[in-house]
């Protein structure tokens, strides 16, 4: 009885990290002297049992994913939010994880779909599976060590896919964590997030996919992450391939499979920039278009404003003042956003820098970086009137951006030099911006 009164006293403390709402009391389940049963009483205790709150199916993620926009990107990235802040407090561990924890994932996916897939799959893909799976080990074997050894391995959800979270007052809530099993939950935190990234990939929801990558890494600035990302998400394919096979339901599982084997399919890399004044509707275009460029789930965005907030180590949305906008400042700005972009390229993943750009000299290091790596690179320049702009600036709302209209005034002065990227005229609306753009992407 010990047992079951510690496994309900961790399955409680260790949901309440994410959903104290739902996770409300550890229960004896109780006999009195004539032998009835009681909830919490005070005679002997015969199990123990957690207590919950009920919730509304309907609002689980996995079902809301099924409705066209009942998931918005506001929420995911107050998903997205909550997830960081829950990684950066879990508990990190270092005796677990890393290569060898990942290579017995592969190993029990590949035997777990041998022996349960063999009916429903075909031979030759789940080989081709295997291989793609082992050399992609291979490839990130050392990184996973690495990053074990950095602190990323930490006791986090473990199961997070779209059943285990549900819309409660508004607000994604993740609930049912691995409790029972360490292997499970202690992992990559990067590795916990796939699961969410792999489901949503699977629901066609690229965006969303795309919103939670950039926004956990706007936070993390864990670039070097973004190496492992195709293995981790084809591991988490590859689960749900097999035990939809092994519970002998039909249909998603070869989907999974087939998303499993994408995942692991190699995709040139590529650089793109996204420049103009404050308020042209750089983050805006950057944003729409990075969920198409690149393997899944989409490009990452390094934006210079988000860079300069995580230098000055403020959040996000604080504001900063002029200090920060120094020449030396900017040049620091322009200097890591660069580095983060040959880190991603590096790790085999597209990037888009979204930034100013008004000085030729900033913008040929960008095209300079990808001559470096020998990635095809293009960079788009919105070019919008001052009274839009400012107009743009006014409406901005929970934005890591501190423009102004001061100081969309002072820009209008710049000396600009001369610009030989494409230039798009951005006073259109987003939607044939876009479209603009993905002609000339
Ligand atoms: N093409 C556009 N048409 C209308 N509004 C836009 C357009 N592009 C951006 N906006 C709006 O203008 C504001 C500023 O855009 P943002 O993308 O943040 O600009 P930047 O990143 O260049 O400073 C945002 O509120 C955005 O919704
Ligand atoms: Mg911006």
């Amino acid at each position: 009885m010990a047992a079951r009164k510690h496994a309900c006293e961790q399955e409680l403390t260790l949901n309440r990290r994410t959903a104290p709402d739902i996770y409300l009391d550890a229960l004896a389940i109780t006999k009195d002297s004539t032998g009835a049963l009681h909830l919490g009483g005070d005679g002997e205790a015969v199990d123990w049992v957690v207590k919950m709150r009920r919730f509304d199916q309907d609002q689980l993620l996995d079902a809301l994913a099924r409705i066209p926009g009942a998931l918005t990107r506001a929420q995911i990235e107050d998903l997205s939010e909550s997830l960081f802040a829950f990684h950066a407090a879990a508990e990190i561990v270092r005796t677990q994880g890393g290569h060898a924890a990942m290579a017995a994932f592969a190993r029990a996916n590949a035997e777990a779909l041998d022996k349960f897939g063999a009916e429903k799959y075909d031979k030759t893909e789940m080989t081709r599976l295997a291989d793609l799976t082992m050399l992609r080990l291979a490839a990130v074997a050392e990184l996973l060590d690495r990053r074990r050894d950095d602190g990323h391995v930490r006791r986090g959800h473990g199961d997070l896919h779209l059943r285990n979270i549900v819309l409660l007052k508004g607000r994604p809530t993740p609930f049912d964590c691995i409790e029972f099993n360490e292997d499970f939950a202690i992992v990559d935190t990067m590795y916990d997030l796939a699961f969410l990234l792999t489901d949503l990939e699977h629901r066609d929801l690229r965006e969303l996919a795309n919103a939670v990558l950039n926004r956990t890494i706007d936070l993390s600035g864990d670039i070097v992450a973004l190496a492992c990302l195709p293995l981790f998400l084809s591991l988490r394919a590859a689960v749900r391939a097999h035990v939809d096979a092994a519970q002998k339901k039909f249909g998603e599982g070869a989907e999974y499979l087939d998303l499993a084997l994408d995942f692991l399919t190699p995709r040139a890399p590529r650089l793109i920039a996204v420049g103009g004044l404050s308020g042209s509707g750089k983050s805006s275009l950057a944003r729409r278009i990075a969920p198409a460029i690149g393997g899944a789930p989409g490009a990452v965005v390094l934006r210079s404003d988000v860079i300069r907030k995580r230098l000055a180590g403020v959040g996000l949305y604080d504001k900063l003042d002029a200090a920060s906008y120094t020449q030396e400042m900017s040049g620091r700005v322009y200097t890591r956003m660069l580095d983060e972009a040959r880190r991603a390229i590096a790790a085999g993943h597209c990037a888009i820098l979204d930034a100013v750009y008004a000085g030729p000299g900033e913008r040929d290091a960008a095209r300079a970086l990808a001559g470096e790596f020998d990635v095809p690179f293009d960079g788009l320049w919105l070019e919008v009137p001052l009274s839009v702009r400012q107009h743009r600036i006014g409406k901005q709302r929970k934005d890591a951006s501190d423009a102004t209209e001061e100081v969309a005034r002072a820009q209008d002065r710049y000396d600009l030099g001369l610009i030989d990227w494409h230039i798009l005229d951005a006073t259109a609306d987003l939607g044939s911006l876009e479209r603009q753009a993905a002609q000339i992407l």
